[in-house]
This record gives structure tokens, C-alpha cells and sequence, in this order.
């Protein structure tokens, strides 16, 4: 058998290490607040776009979008590209995957390591930019099936009935805020969306860069917040039921990125900083005794090249004494 050919049985083992991420509670004894949040940087390759790649190639194959020789084409800011080469790899399809040369060497260097073709875009260019590259190399050639992330209406729906519901069964009580950031805005709509419905007082807002606060009515700037806010304000966020956008600022998401890999431990990327730089405001808002949930959304070695990176840590030679005691 050619083992690349398309094969759901052997892709079953990486898919099922997809979604039913757990959810923890982090005590900010300082801010004396409790914040509920979901661990999506747990998701097989790292991040919370792997429920999106899941969901789209399994529906895709099913209603036959997906041949044997089909390559799964999409322009993605890393993580989207990184889950759908893991995906596409277990199932048996190419993957090209569109990309600017911005985006941090890891997420190309991991897609590459997947078995994914990477054609990149100078990083002048805008999102939009990769986006007419990949629907002009659909356009002239059959074989290539397009996720489109931005607008297929799965994207959003698949985080209503998984990781909404998920966190309906994780979160004991009712609950007061959900926080997140956006990129495409499926996680926000979908999960706000369940939220809302159980939940109707619970408030449901948009985190994203003080740089690039484009909801709040400013211009597109340069943030360090890679994976949100690519430039516009994305057709599935018109969906979720938003309360309003919070702008942190990218040293704030830094900062609170690094209390999380020091005070807690958990290796995560700088936009799950920011998540938590805005659930904290809120939990100030709301109280002590408040249910407000946000997520994790990346781990931190895809961060290695990044500014995030930039701080002096603990290392020496064995044997050679430090020079300051
Ligand atoms: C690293 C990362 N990827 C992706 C997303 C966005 O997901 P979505 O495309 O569903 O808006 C986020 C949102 O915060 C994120 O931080």
C-alpha cells in the first residue's frame, strides 16, 4: 500500500489527541483573582487550530471535496498551516501551506519538518496579499482544496459544539466573562455563541493588540502578538455575540506571557498573555468570586526567535563560577 495514500485509520491516532483539552485555574494571589483557563497549547500540534483542521478535512473527505490526489492549499499565519500539515500528513494529503516570511521561523521550520510545501510572501505584504496568491493557484489548478479559514462557516460552528461545550462542562457555576483574541474569529463566534446561550448574562469580549485595536476604531500597526489581529476585522467575527473589544498592549501580553512561564510553568505563546491580561481586568471588574474563562492558545517553543525570547535567563558553563554571586 502506498503509505501516503489517504488512510482514516491511521490518522485516527493523531486526531484523537485533538480537543477535550483540560481547563485550569490560575490563582493571581497579587491581583487576588482567579482566572479558568483552557489548555489549547495541549492540542497535538500545539495549538488551537487544530480543532479547525480536524474538523475541515474529516467534513471535506466525507461530502467527497477531498480526492486521493488532492493538495489541501491555505494561507495561514503559522499555527492554522502547522495543524493542517500534521493533519494532512496523518490522513495521507499534500499540503501547501501560504505564508508571510514574518512569521517566526519555527512555525515554517515545523511545517516543513511535516512534509508541507511553504511558499512565502514578503512580509510587506498584508494577509490579503497570501490570501489572492492561494485562490489565484486554486483558480489554475483542480487538484488543490482550500480550507479558507476566514469565511467557511465550520470554523466557528466546530468551536460552538466542541470547545464551547467543553468549557460549558469544565466551568462549575455560571459564567461571568470569556475573553480570547481573534485572528479568524471562529474560536470567539463559536465559543461565544455556546457561551451565550447558557449562559446569557455572561459577557463575551474581543482581546486584541492596543497597537492594532481595530474594533476600537484604530488604524493597523505593527504588534507582537502573533496569531491575532492580521490586519482586518474578520467576516466570522460579525457572528459572535460581542460585548466589546479589550486592547492590551504587547509588552503587557510579554510580561504576563513570561509570569506564566515562570510563576505557573506553563510554556505558552504571547497571545495566551494577552488572554490573560484581559480576563484579569475583567476579573477586576466582575470580583473575586467571578467565572471568567480564557485560553491558552500556543506553546511557547514557537515563540524561540521572537522578541518574547529576549530576556536574560540563567545559564553558565559547569564549573566556571558566575561573575556576579
Ligand atoms: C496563537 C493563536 N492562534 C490563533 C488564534 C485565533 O484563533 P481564531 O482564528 O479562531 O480567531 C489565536 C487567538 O487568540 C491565537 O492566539
Amino acid at each position: 500500500m502506498n503509505p501516503s495514500a489517504p488512510n482514516r485509520a491511521r490518522a485516527k491516532a493523531v486526531l484523537s489527541l485533538i480537543g477535550n483539552t483540560p481547563m485550569v485555574s490560575l490563582r493571581f494571589d497579587a491581583e487576588g483573582a482567579t482566572i479558568l483557563a483552557k489548555c489549547e497549547f495541549l492540542n497535538a500540534s500545539g495549538s488551537v487550530k487544530d480543532r479547525f483542521a480536524k474538523g475541515v478535512l474529516l467534513d471535506a473527505e466525507q461530502r467527497g471535496f477531498l480526492r486521493p490526489d488532492s493538495i489541501i492549499l491555505e494561507c495561514s499565519s503559522g499555527n492554522t498551516g502547522i495543524a493542517l500539515s500534521m493533519v494532512g500528513a496523518a490522513m495521507g494529503y499534500r499540503v501547501t501551506i501560504v505564508m508571510s516570511s514574518g512569521a517566526s521561523v519555527e512555525r515554517r521550520k515545523l511545517i516543513r519538518q511535516l512534509g508541507a510545501e511553504l511558499i512565502l510572501f514578503d512580509s510587506a505584504g498584508r494577509y490579503q496579499t497570501g490570501i489572492e496568491i492561494s485562490r489565484e493557484m486554486a483558480a489554475q489548478e483542480a487538484r488543490y482544496f482550500l480550507p479558507r479559514q476566514f469565511e467557511n462557516p465550520h470554523n466557528a460552528a466546530d468551536h460552538e459544539h466542541t470547545t464551547g461545550r467543553e468549557i460549558l462542562a469544565q466551568v462549575n457555576g455560571p459564567i461571568d466573562a470569556f475573553v480570547h483574541g481573534f485572528g479568524t474569529g471562529g474560536t470567539l463566534a463559536g465559543c461565544g455563541k455556546a457561551i451565550k446561550q447558557r449562559w446569557p448574562q455572561a459577557r463575551i469580549h474581543a482581546m486584541e493588540p492596543a497597537e492594532q485595536a481595530l474594533l476600537a476604531g484604530e488604524c493597523p500597526c505593527c504588534h507582537f502578538i502573533e496569531g491575532v489581529a492580521d490586519g482586518f476585522i474578520p467576516p466570522l467575527l460579525r457572528e459572535a455575540p460581542l460585548d466589546g473589544p479589550i486592547a492590551v498592549t504587547s509588552a503587557d501580553a510579554m510580561a504576563m506571557t513570561r509570569r506564566l512561564h515562570r510563576e505557573f510553568g506553563l510554556c505558552v505563546g504571547t497571545s495566551s498573555g494577552a488572554n490573560v491580561v484581559a480576563a484579569l481586568r475583567l476579573a477586576a471588574e466582575l470580583g473575586p468570586k467571578s467565572n471568567v474563562v480564557t485560553l491558552l492558545c500556543d506553546r511557547a517553543e514557537r515563540y524561540f526567535s521572537t522578541p518574547l525570547f529576549d530576556l536574560p535567563g540563567s545559564e553558565r558553563t559547569a564549573g566556571i563560577k558566575p561573575a556576579t554571586p
